[in-house]
C-alpha cells in the first residue's frame, strides 16, 4: 500500500486556481499515462475493498468522466459488469436524474431505468471525493434504479470539504490530501 500511495503522490498533479480561482485541481492525467498506474489502482482498490469487508459485488458503477476510466478496469478486475452514471442527456430511454452542486459548479447525473437488477450490490467509483455532491447524487440514483450501494471508492479524498459526512455508505479512499 505504501508503494501505491507513493505512486498517487507522484502521479497526481495539483493545479492551483483551476478551473476557478481558489480551487486546487487534482489532475490524475499523469497517473493514467503511467503504464503502471491503472493496474496499481485496480489492485489497490480490490485490496482495500477486501480489507474493508466489502465482498460480493455484482456491479461496478462509475461517474462520468473520470469514474469511467477507473471503473471499467475495476469491473474487469472484479469480474463483474459496469454501470455508467452519466452527465445529463447522454443516455437513451427512461432515466433517473438528480441535480447537485460540486466544488466548482453544478451538474445533473443520470442512470438508466433498469440499469441495475433489483437488489444488486454495487461498488461506486470515482477519482476524487470533494464536497460529496457528485457521490451523494450517484448513490441516490443507483438506489432509485434498485441497487444496494456497498461503498464509494475514490483515489483521493479532500477531507476539508466534508464529502464523507454527506454520504451514508462506507467511503474507501486510497489517499487523503
Ligand atoms: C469531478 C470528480 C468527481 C467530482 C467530485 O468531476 O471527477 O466526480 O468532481 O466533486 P464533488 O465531491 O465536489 O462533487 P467533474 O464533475 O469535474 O467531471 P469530469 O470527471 O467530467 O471532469
Ligand atoms: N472534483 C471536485 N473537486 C476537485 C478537485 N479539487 N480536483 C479534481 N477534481 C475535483
Amino acid at each position: 500500500m505504501a508503494e501505491l500511495e507513493a505512486l498517487l503522490d507522484t502521479r497526481i498533479r495539483s493545479i492551483p486556481d483551476w478551473p476557478v480561482p481558489g480551487v486546487v485541481f487534482r489532475d490524475i492525467t499523469p497517473l493514467l499515462a503511467d503504464p503502471a498506474g491503472i493496474p496499481a489502482v485496480v489492485e489497490g482498490i480490490a485490496t482495500a475493498l477486501t480489507a474493508a469487508g466489502v465482498h460480493g459485488a455484482d456491479l461496478v458503477a462509475g461517474v462520468e468522466a473520470r469514474g469511467f476510466i477507473l471503473g471499467a478496469p475495476l469491473a474487469v478486475g472484479l469480474g463483474v459488469g459496469f454501470v455508467p452514471v452519466r452527465k445529463e442527456g447522454k443516455l437513451p430511454g427512461d432515466v433517473h436524474a438528480e441535480s447537485y452542486d460540486l466544488e466548482y459548479g453544478q451538474a445533473t447525473l443520470e442512470v438508466q431505468v433498469g440499469a441495475v437488477a433489483s437488489g444488486h450490490r454495487v461498488v461506486l467509483v470515482d477519482d476524487v471525493l470533494a464536497t460529496g455532491g457528485t457521490a451523494a447524487a450517484a448513490v441516490n440514483l443507483l438506489r432509485a434504479a434498485g441497487a444496494e450501494v456497498l461503498a464509494l471508492v475514490c483515489l483521493l479524498e479532500l477531507p476539508a470539504l466534508g464529502g464523507r459526512e454527506r454520504l451514508d455508505v462506507p467511503v474507501i479512499a486510497l489517499r487523503a490530501v
